[in-house]
Formats: C-alpha cells, structure tokens, sequence
C-alpha cells in the first residue's frame, strides 16, 4: 500500500472534543481538511475516560491523539489512567501524542512523564489558567450575576486563550519539529482575577464586581451550591495550591511554538463579550 495514501486516511483522534480546547482544535482540523474524530462521551464511537472497553474502538485507525485529560490531571487515579491510554494508544500504532498539561501541578507533571514515556513521538501543551474558565466554564455564572466571589487574592495568573492553545496544538499535530518539545504557554500579561474581572466589565459594558472570599466560604458556597464534593475538592485545590504564586511568571511557549506573540486577555474579553454570552437575557 502507498504510505502517503495510508496516512492520509489516517485519523487524528481530539479528546475532549467538544471542551474548551478540543472543539477548538476539531475545528481547526476540519478547515484543512484533515480526518478528525471527537473523543469524549457523546463522540461516535463514544470515548469515556473511566470506561476502559471504549478507548481502543476511538484509538481505530488513528495517526495523532490530542490528549486532553477530564476532569483535571491532578485528580487521584488520572496519571495511572493517562499512562494506561498512552500505552494503548502506542499499541494500536499511533505515532504522535499531544498532551494538554496544568502548570504547577505536580501531578500534572507525572502524566507528562507517562506521555513522554510511552514511545510515541510527544509534545507537551503545558498551560496556565485558560481565559475561557470567565465564558465556558464555573465562571461563567457569576459574571453573568455580575459579581465573581472567588478566594484568589492578589497573587497574578497570566491566563491564556484556548485559541492560542488549540493553534499550538494543532501545529504540533500536524507539523514537523514540535516533536520532544515541550511548550509553557501562558498569555502575555499578568492579571490578577480582580483585573480580569475588569477587563470584562470594560469589554461587555456592564458592571461585574470582583469580591475577595476566604477559600472556607468559597467551599461552602459552592457545597451549598450543589457541586460534588470531589469537583469542590479540585476547585479548591487549584486555588489554593496553583494560585499561590508558583504561576506568576510569564512563559514563553506561544512564541516558541508559533512564531507570534499570546493574545491578550483583552481580545478575548472583546471577542467573548462581542459573542453575546455575557449580554444578561
Ligand atoms: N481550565 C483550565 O484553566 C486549565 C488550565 C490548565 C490545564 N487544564 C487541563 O485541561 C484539561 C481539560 O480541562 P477543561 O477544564 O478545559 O475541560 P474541557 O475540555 O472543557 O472539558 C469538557 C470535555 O471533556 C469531555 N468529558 C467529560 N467527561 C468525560 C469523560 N468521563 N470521558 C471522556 N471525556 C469526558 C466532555 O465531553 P462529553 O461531555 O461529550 O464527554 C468535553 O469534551 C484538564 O486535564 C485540565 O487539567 C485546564
């Protein structure tokens, strides 16, 4: 058979396919042409993280796997299972593994190392706190309310857009010279949530305030609220351990992996507010 013909059949399989960063990086796809196949629960086949028997009909016929773990990597248990679909990801012949990584997350690093280690050609997406967690995401809520409560402090994230991670991506899915790279992408500029919060009242002309809470009645809220305990636990995780102040530097992984600077976080709040998502009905 024509090896060219053959890979050219060949699929890239995006998990979290329709997620913050997946649908981005389909949709990328898609535009040029390139066979793509969503993984995540209500993908054909369906791909569930904690449904073994489904991964190796999404791994079918598949050159390049985007990995993007669920709920987060640093959640007991999700650097064994990213080892375990790394490994049968090479044994069903993949040749290139993209992970989307956390910055700061010791645990997140381990399933680095497990992808690192599973003998496909890898790259690491490594990412601070993405810009979209204010549109689509837990935050989303609040700033509709018009008030964001969080217990973050003054301590500085420089978030980063999902569309600059899923161009990163897709230029490592799909080009040469990305492979054993290992990219630390962030945004441009250091906000804390308080300025963020800012940025997209300017944006979306509404008044959105930003209050301090300590992380207990941050927790309680969200108990109160309805939310699982183990997704409390990961919020609270992430805001205390990753927010305090490991994060607070710039990285350099866009330029590194594309040749242009990060967009800044006032585009994306230009961009999202111009969408409608934060217009109150
Ligand atoms: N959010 C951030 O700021 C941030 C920063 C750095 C790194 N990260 C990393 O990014 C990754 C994704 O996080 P995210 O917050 O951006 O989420 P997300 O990609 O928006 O998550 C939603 C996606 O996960 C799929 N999904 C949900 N449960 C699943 C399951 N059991 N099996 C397979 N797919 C499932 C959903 O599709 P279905 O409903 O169809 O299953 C959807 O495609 C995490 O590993 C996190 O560590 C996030």
């Amino acid at each position: 058979m024509d090896t060219e013909n053959a890979q050219e059949t060949k699929t890239t399989l995006v998990l979290g396919g329709t997620g913050k960063t997946g649908r981005r990086v389909v949709e990328r796809l898609t535009a040029r042409g390139i066979p793509v196949r969503g993984g995540s629960r209500s993908g054909e086949p369906p791909f569930d993280w904690e449904d073994r028997i489904t991964w190796a009909p999404a791994l079918r016929d598949v050159e390049s796997v985007y990995v993007s773990y669920f709920p987060d990597l640093a959640v007991p248990g999700a650097v064994a299972t990213v080892r375990s679909f790394a490994e049968l990801a090479v044994e069903s012949g993949i040749r290139r593994l993209v992970l989307l990584s956390g910055r700061g997350e010791e645990e997140a690093q381990r399933a680095e190392l497990a992808v690192q280690q599973a003998g496909a050609e890898w790259t690491i997406v490594r990412c601070s706190w993405f810009s979209q967690n204010f549109s689509e995401s837990y935050l989303a809520e609040p700033v509709l309310a018009g008030e964001v409560a969080l217990p973050a402090g003054d301590v500085p994230e420089p978030f980063v857009d999902a569309d600059d991670i899923a161009d990163v991506a897709v230029a490592a899915l799909t080009q040469e010279g990305h492979a054993g790279r290992l990219y630390e992408l962030t945004g441009p500029r250091l906000l804390t949530f308080a300025d963020a919060v800012a940025e997209i009242a300017r944006a979306s002309g509404r008044q959105i305030r930003f209050a301090p809470v300590t992380i207990e009645q941050y927790v309680g809220a969200l108990g109160e609220y309805g939310l699982p305990d183990d997704a409390v636990a990961l919020i609270a995780y992430l805001f205390t351990e990753v927010l305090d102040g490991r994060n607070a530097r710039l990285a350099d992984g866009v330029e590194l992996a594309l040749g242009r600077p990060p967009r800044h976080f006032a585009d994306y709040a230009r961009r999202t507010a111009a969408s409608g998502v934060w217009a109150p009905e």
